[in-house]
């Protein structure tokens, strides 16, 4: 796969140097996810305080790309609401679309180069369908 240099570097960092990699004794919002079409797979797990992300988390095995997107997701959603954490998940799908989209952590903005290639798309997802996974468990709970 032929990424900008620039890009390049950005995501072999957080492969390399994953923010966030780790688990919570106690969390508020835990999830499992697979990529079915490799197998690889994420631990995702929130802390909320009044529907804020106060930090996240996270663990896997998974490829670089699957495993920097999660370094960058968790870091972008800290102190982000909910709702804001769902934008930027929307945001995400937009720039995997091959859609501009500009993000308050840059970071994210290296991965627009897979855009253009779709077997990877499911691989920088896998922790952005963890998030809305995650974001939808909560919101059932909370309506019992
Ligand atoms: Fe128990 Fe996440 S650590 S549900
Ligand atoms: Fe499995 Fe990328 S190859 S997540």
């Amino acid at each position: 796969m032929q990424l900008d240099d620039l890009y390049r570097r950005v995501i072999m960092d957080h492969y390399k140097n994953p923010r966030n990699r780790g688990q919570f004794e106690n969390d508020s919002v835990h999830v499992d996810l697979n990529n079915p079409t490799c197998g690889d797979r994420i631990t995702l797990q929130l802390k909320l305080q009044d529907g804020v992300v106060e930090a996240a988390k996270f663990l896997g095995e998974g490829c670089s790309i699957s495993m920097a997107s999660a370094s960058m997701m968790t870091e972008a959603i800290k102190g982000k609401s909910l709702d804001e954490a769902l934008q930027m998940a929307d945001q995400f799908s937009a720039l995997m679309q091959g859609e501009p989209a500009e993000f308050e952590y840059e970071d994210i903005e290296a991965l627009s180069g897979v855009s253009k290639f779709p077997a990877r798309i499911k691989c920088a997802t896998l922790a952005w369908n963890a998030l809305r996974k995650g974001v939808v468990q909560v919101r059932t709970e909370s309506n019992e």
